[in-house]
């Protein structure tokens, strides 16, 4: 790392984590350099919901929940990004301070509870973009909502003209009762009114907007059997696995480990890993996934697509490893590849997914 990096990171950690988040999408926003973008690499192209992706690491959602910076965000290496979560109101969320930082695992907790500006902010930063580069739309509810799944359904209607993919973010810790969109009957209600809506734009705008779910790492063997079942029978376009987790196990930080919230970061990869594994296998190989949680580094990015993913995302180990993260693992896999010799990166998905689907949870 960069001595650049060190002093940055060592100044911003003086801050509180939610302060150096702004300053961290103010730098962004300025336009100035921050890293050099990695080199084109033909074999990390993935093609996957009707969209054809420059590389297979992406910005996870929660980073630039407002579309702030979308494109910045390219421009560090990212293949693509994904903004949100957005809700239909502005909301400001939990009371601060709601992000911990846990140095020793380099793992985050957050309790933001979906602070965000809303729809029409949102829409404004995204419908004046003219680059094409793929950003996907996160959409969740407000925690006063009274009809949460009108909500995700008011978002694919409003962000239909710019959004390359959408999310429909049933996973956050922080939105009480929102993980209980999970269960059969309630996820059955929500994909079949999402689907509808899309399927409606699609008619008027000429074209398919893929939709995909992003769930929990906290799920039982049954709450996995029953998401794959419904994501097949509505014919859903893929999965994000997963978002943070509420379980404690294996920290060695125990004082920020009390703070209430969802953890992310190094301490998650297993536990995202293993229940995508799980769901790969009970999808098949056909459905995309998007693998993320405790991402760091090529290596860990090319486990996730081992373990069955199609794409990857990455957000806390940004935090400890600076903005010259996502360069570093595009090329990172660049250099796995020639290792492995291989002309695709598809070429090693699933390789082993055994050896992730069969740990215990
Ligand atoms: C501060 C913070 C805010 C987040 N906000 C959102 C969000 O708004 N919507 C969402 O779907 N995921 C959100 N996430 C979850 C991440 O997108 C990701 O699923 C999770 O952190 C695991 O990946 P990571 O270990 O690479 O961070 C957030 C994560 C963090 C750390």
């Amino acid at each position: 790392m960069s001595l650049f990096v060190w002093l940055g990171r060592n100044a911003l950690f003086a801050l509180d984590p939610e302060t150096a988040h702004g300053l961290s999408i103010a730098a962004l926003r300025s336009g100035l350099p921050v890293c050099p973008k990695p080199a084109a690499d033909p074999r990390l192209k993935i093609s996957l919901a009707g969209l054809d992706f420059p590389n297979p690491l992406g910005m996870a959602a929660g980073y630039d929940k407002n579309a702030e910076v979308p494109e910045a965000l390219l421009k560090l290496g990212f293949g693509f990004s994904e903004i949100g979560t957005v809700t239909p109101k502005a909301q400001p969320g939990n009371p601060r301070p709601r992000i911990f930082r846990l140095v020793e695992d380099e793992g985050v907790i957050n309790r933001l509870g979906f602070n965000n500006e809303g729809h029409e902010a949102a829409f404004r930063r995204l419908a004046a973009i003219r680059g094409n580069g793929i950003i996907g739309v996160n959409i969740g509810a407000n925690k006063d909502s009274l009809d949460r799944i009108a909500d995700y359904v008011t978002g694919i209607r409003r962000f239909y003209s710019v959004a390359r993919y959408f999310t429909a973010n049933i996973s956050s810790p922080n939105t009480p009762g929102l993980r209980d969109l999970q269960a059969r009957e309630s996820l059955s209600a929500l994909l079949g009114a999402v689907l509808a809506a899309r399927d409606d734009e699609a008619v008027r705008a000429g074209g398919k907007i893929p939709v995909l779910l992003k769930i929990a790492p906290d799920l039982t063997e049954e709450g996995m059997d029953d998401i794959a079942a419904e994501v097949l029978a509505h014919g859903l376009d893929g999965l994000i696995v997963s978002n943070t987790t509420l379980s404690r196990d294996g920290l060695k930080d125990q004082i920020q480990a009390k703070e209430a919230g969802g953890l992310s970061g190094k301490p998650v990869f297993e536990r995202s890993t293993t229940v995508l594994a799980k769901m790969r296998k009970r999808v098949g190989p056909a459905l995309p996934i998007i693998g993320v949680g405790g991402v760091s580094s090529a290596e860990t990015a090319l486990e996730k697509i081992r373990a069955g993913a199609d794409l990857v995302q990455l957000y806390s180990c940004m935090v400890y490893e600076g903005p010259g993260l996502p360069g570093k693992v595009v090329s990172g896999l660049s250099t796995l590849l020639d290792r492995e010799r291989v002309n695709s990166i598809r070429d090693l998905r699933d390789t082993k997914l055994d050896y992730w689907a069969d740990r215990p949870m």
